[in-house]
């Protein structure tokens, strides 16, 4: 997982078995740094520092409280090498 910067959006950039997810970084619940918690790569889910919520990385659906939604996920290609997310 890698944290990316783009003004002043922060972006979540998982790894999920090969497979590339790009979620805010920013927990739906109460704007925790939603990237900066741990991640289970088993079951694809962020866990937010803030108060424990988990995140799906691949939907950005909000598994358990106190988030109740989603928070936003954006695409990612890989072109030459090269990692980009579509902001
Ligand atoms: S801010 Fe993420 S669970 Fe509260």
């Amino acid at each position: 997982m890698k944290i990316v910067h783009a003004g002043e959006i922060s972006v979540g950039v998982y790894n999920l078995n090969g497979e590339l997810f790009a979620i805010e970084d920013r927990c739906s619940h109460d704007n925790g740094p939603l990237a900066e918690g741990d991640f289970d790569p088993e079951e694809g889910y962020a866990v937010c520092p803030r108060h424990g919520a988990r995140i799906d990385i691949r939907t950005g659906k909000a598994l358990s409280l106190p988030a109740v939604f989603p928070v936003e996920t954006f695409p990612v290609v890989v072109e030459d090498g090269i990692v980009k997310v579509e902001l």
